[in-house]
């Protein structure tokens, strides 16, 4: 019997402070109607010294494996999507495993930024189906506030802090029944490296870095390259995106959110749209979105969710989930 791989519950943690466009306009030379305007941003979460991604991750974690009706010790295979670990090595993954008690697992990171979830999506997928993990913790968790210039109003205002976590489990198609990742899409395009990347890694120069971005470049193959991701997903999936219940993107900016929207088809009140409380905050960014439709009571069991991501690489995806 085919196994499927069925998300069983999607979690997300905050940082605890919030911090307004105003309180930023304190710091550098910009304004919230700047910001709202050309973002739809309004505020992020920003991590305490003590708020590291492996703590913030370990949080999104524990209550996922809580709502699976799952122990630590069930889970086989933890993978966490981030660009901002807590140490060079280990894993942030393994420093996961440690806080949440598992036992010995398969446990590594993934490096996409803001593609990290999707691409977590993807890759526990595959390992789940191929009958390597049976039950697994896919986090994407990042720290983006570390890596900031906190001197360059073009990045500081736009990303945040947080962390979000899916239980995914191997279930026997018939006793699934419809339910899973019905399809992923993962595309990178390593020529575009330039135009989203931290200045810093331990082989270059041996420093941590900062984060740099030429905005419009990156703005301009945003929608293109999202929108082709999720009609590839929808068509490997055999379902028209008029079927989606939910689109849960990648909250880097208003305007491509409603770009993507509207040359797909997908109506505004279907969009799961968070940037204005999270901002940006990479491989978290669509698992909080998802975990703030789910408390509001939008999105439910049987729904039919789509996913999507865009990212340094450039990287960018989509996923296609029936709840
Ligand atoms: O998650 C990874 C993927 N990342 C993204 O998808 C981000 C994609 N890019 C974007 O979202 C947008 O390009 C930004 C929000 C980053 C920038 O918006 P934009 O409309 O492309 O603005 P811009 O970079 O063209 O800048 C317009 C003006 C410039 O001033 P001049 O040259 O026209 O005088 C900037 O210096 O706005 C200025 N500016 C600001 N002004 C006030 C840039 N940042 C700020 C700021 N406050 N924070």
């Amino acid at each position: 019997m085919p196994i499927v791989s069925v998300v069983s519950s999607l979690c997300a943690v905050t940082p605890e402070r919030a911090v307004g466009n105003d309180e930023l306009a304190r710091m550098v030379d910009t304004s919230d109607e700047w910001i709202s305007a050309r973002t739809g941003i309004k505020s992020r979460y920003v991590a305490s010294p003590l708020e590291t991604t492996s703590v913030l991750g370990a949080q999104a974690a524990k209550l996922a494996i809580e709502e699976a009706g799952l122990k630590p010790e069930d889970i086989d295979l933890i993978v966490c999507a981030t660009s901002t670990p807590d140490k060079t090595f280990p894993s942030t993954a393994t420093l996961i495993q440690a806080k949440l008690g598992c036992k010995v697992a398969t446990a590594f990171d993934v490096q996409a930024v803001c593609s990290g979830f999707v691409y977590g999506i993807g890759i526990v997928d595959a390992l789940v189906k191929s009958g390597q993990a049976k039950n697994a913790i896919l986090i994407g968790a990042d720290t983006f506030s570390r890596i900031m210039d906190w001197s360059d109003r073009a990045t500081c205002v736009l990303f945040g802090d947080g962390a979000g976590a899916a239980v995914i489990q191997g279930v026997d198609a018939n006793e699934a029944k419809g339910k899973g990742i019905l399809a992923s899409v993962l595309n990178a395009d390593g020529k575009y490296a330039d135009i989203l990347n931290v200045d810093g890694g331990a082989s270059s120069n041996a420093r941590v870095g900062k984060l740099r971005m030429e905005g419009q470049a990156v703005f301009k193959h945003a929608v293109t390259n999202i929108s082709s991701a999720i009609e590839e997903c929808c068509e490997k999936a055999g379902r028209p995106v008029s079927d989606i219940d939910w689109f849960v993107p990648h909250q880097a900016n208003k305007r491509i959110l409603d770009g993507v929207a509207k040359r797909l088809g997908i109506p505004e009140e279907k969009v799961v749209v968070t940037v204005d409380v999270h901002g940006n905050t990479s491989a978290a960014s669509v698992p909080l979105a998802y975990d703030f439709a789910k408390k509001d009571g939008r999105i439910k069991k049987g729904d039919l969710v789509l996913f999507e991501a865009m990212g340094g690489g450039l990287t960018w995806g989509a996923a296609l989930v029936q709840l």
